[in-house]
């Protein structure tokens, strides 16, 4: 059932800050390991495959909090384009949470490699081999990697931007799971004008 608190819960921050630096180590360590041919090349892809298993399996547990308890609303007052785009970066997102590691695991399995996560513990192949699906694997993984760490760095961007500028609650919320207010304070810098129109806002709506 859905529940509607408008605030982040405990687990879906931890789970947030843990994947966030997850998957950025993730994204290092894939560039390195491709760019080593020593046996540091051997080590790296012995972290990035059960690292990116467990990014898999998080992924899912987070999207099942998510569906369970919707994440509080955007300010009212975000300009349309900005709410469109968090929306849809939030969805991508998501998308490369679930797809990378799919893809990853399905390139090798392609490939016909043995998806270790241990010495002991080996994943069962999801596709047939057949070297065609996995050149085209090995490159999708690239792509998607890039598109990944673009979107990673426009989502920084805005928390940086919500916390720092707009200074709405929106960074806040994620950081100490308090409720996000539905309007925004006045960024530094904004005009008298604009100041009055906002308490005005505010008082409106707490009904002063
Ligand atoms: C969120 C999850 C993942 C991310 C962000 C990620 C990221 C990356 C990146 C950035 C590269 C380098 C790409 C390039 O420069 O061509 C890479 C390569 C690779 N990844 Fe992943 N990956 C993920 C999951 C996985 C999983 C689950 C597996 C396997 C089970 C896997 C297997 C590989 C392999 C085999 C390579 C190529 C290694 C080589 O050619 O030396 N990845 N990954």
């Amino acid at each position: 059932m859905k529940e509607k608190t408008g605030a982040f819960s405990f687990a879906a921050r931890v789970l947030h800050w843990l994947m966030a630096a997850m998957i950025l180590a993730m994204l290092f360590i894939g560039v390195a390991m491709v760019a080593s041919v020593s046996a540091l090349h051997e080590w790296l892809l012995h972290i990035h495959k059960p690292l990116g298993i467990a990014i898999l399996i998080l992924a899912i547990v987070r999207f099942a909090i998510r569906l369970r308890r919707p994440p509080p609303p955007l300010p009212e007052d975000l300009p349309m384009i900005q709410q469109l785009a968090a929306h849809a970066s939030h969805w991508v997102l998501y998308g490369l949470m679930i797809a990378m590691p799919l893809i990853g695991w399905a390139m090798l399995s392609a490939g016909g490699f043995p998806v270790m996560l241990s010495e002991s513990l080996r994943l069962p192949p999801i596709v047939p081999v057949n070297p065609i699906a996995f050149a085209v694997l090995r490159q999708l993984h690239t792509y998607l990697a890039f598109l990944l760490f673009i979107t990673f760095l426009a989502h920084m961007a805005a928390a940086l931007y919500h916390g720092l500028i707009r200074r709405d609650g929106v960074l806040a919320s994620m950081v100490s799971g308090k409720r996000a207010p539905t309007f925004s304070y006045p960024a530094i810098g904004t005009s008298e004008a604009d100041r009055h129109r906002s308490k005005q806002k505010q008082a409106v709506r707490i009904g002063k």
